[in-house]
């Protein structure tokens, strides 16, 4: 089977305290994401902080339950899963963040914290897990002398890469990547990102690359969803995305990143206005107050995500452009 994810009309709600005189609201931190993320494939997830990257990761990794919509892992469905089901997928789907250094105790040698996992869920012995250990160490290129080493003797692109092989660790096949590459200096972006997709290679995984930047997924992403404030606003193939923007945020995304070709830099576009909140966002489409193409319509109607050339867009003016534009 290819597909190991497949997600329908995926969301994620909090309810939120707003004191105790008024009615909790609902925060759609994740707002109905469909896709499919294949076998070798990778997914880049983008859009400016509190889009909902993060809430997608936590619902890929099982870490919470959607509250609505559909998600299989591996073809199993994850709503109403059993315990043991659950237990057995959540091994199967791993996740490196962007502070690996948070999740790395600082008294254990990072030998055994990479072998933790195999206690835990193996019935390996004390030398198999070593080995195993060690070569995982190997293939995310660390040395043998650093098993006996503890995590502040690391420089932060050598936590990753510890982060990274303790991801390995169970033989998954998905890797959520959460701003992998994001805390670290850009000569070792590079460095990390040729790693994941050595890693990508030999291992055949799916990835879901998560990252408020796109010119960091330029190279790794097969497809790409862009999202803004909870919901996606364009999805398509890497080469659609980066080469025939069509909404005017990821067109604004794009022209904030340096292009390969200077000769064909995009001039900047300036998104005007602050990011909404999410607690009340404006009606309509929710990108109108900083759309430099809103018209009438975009402040009362929400735009459906629709085919438009070879992506999906959620956007009046490329779905059904005003009769003005469209005589231009
Ligand atoms: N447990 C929670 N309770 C209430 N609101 C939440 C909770 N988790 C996330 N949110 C809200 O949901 C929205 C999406 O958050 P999320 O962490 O998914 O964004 P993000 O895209 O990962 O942002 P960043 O780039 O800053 O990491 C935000 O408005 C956030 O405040
Ligand atoms: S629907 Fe309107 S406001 Fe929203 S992105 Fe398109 S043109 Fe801009
Ligand atoms: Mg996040």
């Amino acid at each position: 089977m290819s597909n190991v994810v497949v997600a329908r009309e995926l969301a994620r709600y909090y309810q939120v305290s707003r004191g105790a005189f008024r009615e909790p609201a609902t925060l759609k931190a994740l707002d109905g994401a469909s896709f499919t993320l294949d076998r070798g494939k990778t997914l880049a997830v983008v859009g400016e902080s509190g889009c909902g990257k993060s809430t997608l990761a936590r619902l890929v990794t099982m870490i919470e339950t959607p509250t609505s919509g559909s998600l299989l892992i591996e073809g199993q469905e994850i709503a109403g899963a059993s315990r043991e089901v659950l237990k057995s997928l959540r091994a199967k789907v791993q996740i490196v963040f962007q502070n690996p250094y948070g999740s790395l105790n600082p008294r254990q040698k990072i030998g055994h914290m990479l072998e933790e996992p195999l206690l835990v869920n193996t019935r390996m012995s004390r030398a198999e897990r070593s080995e195993r250990a060690r070569e995982m160490m190997a293939n995310v290129g660390l040395r043998p002398e650093h098993y006996d080493r503890y995590p502040h003797m690391f420089s932060g692109g050598q936590r990753q890469r510890i982060a990274i092989a303790r991801a390995l660790m169970l033989s998954p096949t998905i890797l959520v990547l959460d701003e992998p590459v994001s805390a670290l200096d850009l000569s070792i972006q590079a460095q990390v990102l040729n790693l994941l997709a050595d890693i990508q290679e030999k291992l055949n995984l799916a990835y879901l690359f998560i990252s408020h930047d796109l010119s960091v997924v330029r190279h790794i992403a097969n497809d790409v969803m862009v999202m803004y404030l909870g919901r996606v606003v364009e999805q398509g193939t890497r080469e659609d995305i980066f080469a025939n923007p069509q909404h005017p945020y990821t067109q604004a995304l794009l022209s904030a990143t340096p292009q390969p070709d200077p000769e064909r830099q995009r001039q900047r576009i300036v998104l005007k206005g602050e990011l909404p909140s999410p607690l009340s966002p404006p009606p309509g489409c929710t990108f109108n107050p900083r759309c430099p193409l809103a018209f009438e319509r975009c402040r009362v109607e929400r735009p459906e995500l629709l085919a438009s050339h070879r992506s999906l867009v959620a956007c009046h003016a490329v779905n059904d452009p005003p009769a003005a534009s469209r005589a231009a």
